[in-house]
């Protein structure tokens, strides 16, 4: 809990005010805000060089790497658990996304997620997204890394 409150603190310190970005959107309801996710969910993310782009996942989507890459998404990966930013369900929703600006990215999302090759996610996971509160993950190793994107293309990969 402490991690989660440093990081917050730490994402208001640092988070460059942008303009061209709208807040999330909430629909109003009786009572109060609905929040949908973005889907399709627009994105300026940078690429990855074409050399990363081209990776694919080597390991293979064991029940054993799934569930180590499910752990690093909610509980261990460091500076903080992915789930705070993309959702419990991966639908980009966590416990942050208000603060946030872009949003983090909707896993859920097939239209969006379809296109971003595994060596795009290595990217930004490695090395982070500049400019937004997508932190770079210099603390896992490689493997792990394709780990977690396992477990989050699990979140897209089901039939509709
Ligand atoms: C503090 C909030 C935060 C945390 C924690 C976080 N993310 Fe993100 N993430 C974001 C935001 C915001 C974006 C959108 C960045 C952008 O639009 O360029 C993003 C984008 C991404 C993308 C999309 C890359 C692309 O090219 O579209 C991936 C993949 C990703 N995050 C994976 C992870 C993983 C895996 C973890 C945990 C190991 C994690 N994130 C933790 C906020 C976060």
């Amino acid at each position: 809990m402490i991690r989660i409150v440093a990081l917050w603190i730490i994402l208001w310190a640092t988070m460059p005010v942008s303009l061209t970005w709208a807040t999330h959107p909430g629909v109003k309801m009786e009572g109060g805000l609905e929040f949908l996710p973005l889907c399709p969910q627009m994105r300026t993310t940078p690429n990855a060089p074409d050399e990363v782009l081209r990776l694919t996942n080597p390991l293979p989507p064991s029940p054993e790497n799934i569930f180590a890459g499910q752990t690093l998404f909610h509980f261990d990966a460091q500076p903080g658990p992915c789930r705070v930013c993309h959702g419990i369900s991966g639908n980009g929703l966590g416990i942050l996304f208000r603060e946030l600006t872009p949003s983090p990215r909707n896993f859920t999302c097939n239209q969006t997620m379809t296109g971003l090759p595994d060596g795009q996610l290595f990217w930004v996971i490695k090395n982070g997204s500049p400019e937004t509160a997508m932190p770079a993950y210099k603390n896992l190793d490689d493997e792990q890394i394709w780990q977690v994107i396992h477990y989050i293309r699990h979140f897209s990969n089901e039939e509709d």
